[in-house]
């Protein structure tokens, strides 16, 4: 089929390069000039593992282009992947969202077209989209153009494998438009089917569901699926902080709760709380939609309150130690919000920094692959870059591991800590999982080691 992806950011790419894999025709769409010429030239403006294999073994089926007159009319399936960043109040901002549908609208052809919304979009997007097709079709045919929701799933840092493993394909919308979707999943959906073997298999994994339903019930899948998300961490996290106080094992206590099938293990590690471009964004984005209708959603509300105050409570816990921070030298290991990534948006080390700047510390920060990003992300704080982690624990009179990458997992901590003119660690991620053979005093989250 022919495919054409507007928008080549985290979704997009990831989706671009993953159906150039499976076969189809892929034409990458953007309106920025410099992401293109990147593109086409191979390089990739994101850290995904594997993204670049995956691309260089599709690059046959892989086009790239910012004019919408040349992606649009032989396109069978269009998928609109623009970003929809929040906004002060906690709403999605639609431009891009806009500005793309009246773009493919103008160019459409008559012949049957499939509009796919991949971004997350508010509920409601879909008609909304299928509107300004309306308006904006130079030859408008109800029966030909058809928008379809088909959100996605995928985590950073492990795209590949949630796309092409996925637990679930969810599409929403009329049948004539879904039935196009499932030709173009087909090979996915394939018992046989194997994806490079770079790209791990999740263990036990069969062929996805498909679940078919409404647009609307497509876009609250979405939403509701990442707000329960959020909602597990948030939950664990609250459930951490009691366990600090009555001297219980968070580790202990989510493993206990976990083995119950309707729990789950997953998605309940204790830390820093969530970060990242989507739950943050969703969730404020969810109950604002209820607000629209007059409907307050306490259960998120708390989730989210509830992960404010875990980001206070790893400052606090520096000051337990060392009361004062003026003047000290605090190192933060992690920028990005999670490991594999060097994506910075809603980050916990952000705010620690921030907050790290506003008591008067010097903050030393380190991070595997965020670091340049953050070199332009992050220029309204105050931090001095360390080229390795050691460079940022020498001397220091705090560590506060923000992100749980591997790396800092295999640090041999008993060298480190006596490296810092203080031994204290604020092991946010819960990533050191002995006590030190040397004095130190390791803070960890709903739990002492
Ligand atoms: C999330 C969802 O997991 C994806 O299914 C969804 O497609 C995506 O949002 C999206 O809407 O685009 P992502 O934000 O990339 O994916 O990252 P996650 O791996 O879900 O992690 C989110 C945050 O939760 C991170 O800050 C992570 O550190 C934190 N987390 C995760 C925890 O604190 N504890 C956990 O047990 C799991």
């Amino acid at each position: 089929m022919n495919v054409t992806i507007v928008g080549t950011g985290y979704v997009g790419l990831g989706t671009g390069v993953m159906l150039a894999y499976l076969g189809h025709q892929v034409i990458g769409l953007d309106t920025d000039p410099t992401k293109i010429e990147s593109l086409k030239r191979g390089e990739i403006p994101i850290y995904e593992p594997g993204l670049d294999q995956l691309l260089a073994e599709a690059q046959a089926n892989l086009h790239w282009t910012t004019d919408y007159a040349h992606a649009i009319p032989n396109a069978d399936v269009i998928f609109i992947c623009v970003g929809t960043p929040p906004q002060s109040d906690g709403r999605p901002n639609l431009s891009y969202l806009e500005g793309a549908a009246r773009s493919i609208a103008q160019n459409l052809n008559g012949k049957t077209q499939v509009i796919v919304n991949k971004s997350t979009v508010p509920i409601g997007s879909g008609d909304w989209v299928s509107r300004i097709i309306e308006e904006h079709a130079v030859d408008y045919h109800a029966n030909r153009y058809f928008v379809v929701s088909n959100p996605e799933f995928l985590r950073e840092g492990t795209a590949l494998g949630d796309s092409l493993y996925p637990d679930r394909i969810v599409l929403g919308g009329i049948a004539a438009g879904l039935v196009r979707m499932r030709q173009l999943y087909a090979p996915l959906i394939h018992q046989s089917f194997k994806a490079p073997d770079y790209v791990p298999r999740p263990k036990e994994y069969t062929v996805p569901a498909v679940v078919e339903t409404t647009l609307t019930s497509a876009e609250m899948i979405k939403y509701a699926a990442n707000a329960f998300l959020a909602l597990k961490i948030s939950y664990a996290n609250e459930i951490a902080g009691l366990c600090e106080r009555v001297g219980a094992n968070i580790d202990e206590v989510t493993a206990g709760i976990g083995f119950d099938q309707r729990i789950g293990h997953r998605f309940l590690a204790a830390g820093a709380g969530w970060g990242g471009s989507c739950f943050g964004k969703d969730t404020s984005a969810l109950i604002t939609t209820g607000g629209d209708y007059g409907y307050e959603m306490p259960i998120l509300s708390a989730a989210i309150e509830v992960n404010q105050r875990q980001r206070s409570t790893v400052i606090d816990k520096l000051q337990k130690h060392l009361r004062l921070l003026k003047g000290k030298r605090v190192a933060v290991l992690g920028m990005a919000f999670k490991p594999n990534t060097d994506d910075l948006r809603d980050a916990p080390a952000h705010d620690f920094i921030a907050r790290l700047n506003l008591l008067g510390a010097t903050v030393v920060a380190h991070d595997p692959v965020a670091m340049e990003r953050a070199r332009k992300e992050w220029a309204h704080l105050r931090y001095q870059e360390a080229a390795t982690a050691q460079d940022a624990i020498n001397g220091a009179d705090a560590v506060i591991i923000a992100t749980e990458w591997t790396e800092y997992r295999r640090l041999n901590w008993n060298s480190k800590v006596r490296s810092m003119r203080n031994a204290l660690v604020i092991d946010a991620r819960n990533v050191i999982s002995e006590p030190l053979d040397v004095p130190a005093v390791i803070e960890q989250i709903g739990k002492e080691l």
